[in-house]
């Protein structure tokens, strides 16, 4: 049996935190929304500035993804109504498909009364984005360390301090995620595994003693971000440097081009850090924005009955990012 309609609300996610290549996530408070509802004929509604080159027909993600989740229940639900409204930039480094996937998977089971647990929605969301890190960040929300073996997707959620910031600097031009992983050399030198290693590990208890004083140099990277460096221009200067202007820590976010900053919320060098971020990225002929975002605690949510007496576009009207 299908609830009427259902609306959930997907945060943003970076991956990787500097050495956690494919295992650390971290969800961000900025969001894309789905209304899904059971129609006669399949239909689309794609609000907002981040849609471009969506496919309005059954090829589309949403649509695919809902019908794993139908198939793994058993049960059909052939014709979909669907709007999405996103506020993340596609192919950045922000979890767009990942958000995508999360969203779909979350609202398709409550739509029918969430026979699947959250933890096979996790594997799910694994097995088609081949990497957990974005999708366990955007399903659970805060930080998480996780693993998949091909098999199984196991993860931990660290709950992030709060006054923990996260600056972002979101080049003006678009890096395909596959793209940015055929930079990635099929092997690495047992020296650079082992650097990461112990990287991620004091990273991960940092993250989980709030000893923030020991990233900067715990969010150093050798398995993905050297050899990413040449596709964003001004990456290895701003790796290098942010901490000299305020950052706790920088990494590339995801497989880019975006870049972040973790940052502590009283710090008064904020407008210095973005300054300098802005500056390193226009000295190569990189336009960019930035975004001061905190980490999202609650990862999806599916919205309450109370939002279903609004329309889709009023749920969301208020919580959109100007
Ligand atoms: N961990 C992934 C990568 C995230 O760095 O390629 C991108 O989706």
């Amino acid at each position: 049996m299908t609830m009427e309609k259902v609306r959930v609300r997907i945060p943003a996610s970076t991956a990787n935190l500097g050495p956690g290549f494919d295992s650390l996530g971290m969800a961000l408070n900025l969001y894309a929304w789905i209304e899904m509802e059971e129609a006669e004929t399949t239909r689309f509604h794609l609000y907002g500035d981040h849609m471009d080159g969506v496919p309005t027909d059954k090829t589309n993600l949403i649509y695919q993804v809902a019908q794993l989740v139908f198939n793994r229940a058993g049960v059909s639900v052939p014709e979909l109504a669907i709007s999405m409204y996103s506020d993340i930039p596609l192919t950045r480094g922000l979890g767009s498909s990942a958000s995508a996937i999360v969203g779909a998977l979350a609202a398709a089971n409550a739509l029918i009364g969430e026979p699947l647990s959250r933890q096979e929605l996790f594997t799910m969301a694994t097995e088609l984005e081949k990497h957990p890190d974005n999708v366990g960040a955007s399903l659970f929300g805060g930080i998480i360390a996780s693993y998949w073996d091909g098999t199984r997707a196991e993860h931990l959620r660290i709950e992030p301090l709060p006054s923990l910031e996260v600056l972002v600097a979101i080049p003006a031009f678009q890096l395909a995620t596959e793209k940015a992983r055929h930079a990635l050399p099929d092997e690495v030198p047992m020296k650079d595994a082992v650097f990461n290693v112990g990287h991620s590990s004091v990273l991960v208890a940092a993250l989980c003693t709030g000893r923030y004083d020991v990233i900067r140099h715990a969010m150093q990277d050798a398995l993905h971000q050297p050899y990413r460096a040449p596709l964003i221009p001004g990456m290895q200067a701003i790796l290098a440097q942010a901490v000299d202007h305020g950052a706790l820590g920088v990494a590339l976010s995801g497989a880019g081009p975006t870049l972040l900053a973790l940052v502590d919320a009283g710090s008064s060098r904020k407008r210095e850090l973005e300054q300098f971020l802005l500056d390193t990225l226009g000295a190569e002929g990189i336009a960019a924005t930035t975004l001061c975002l905190k980490p999202d605690l609650a990862g999806v949510c599916v919205l309450t009955e109370d939002d279903g007496k609004r329309t889709f576009i009023e749920t969301i009207k208020g919580e959109v990012r100007a």
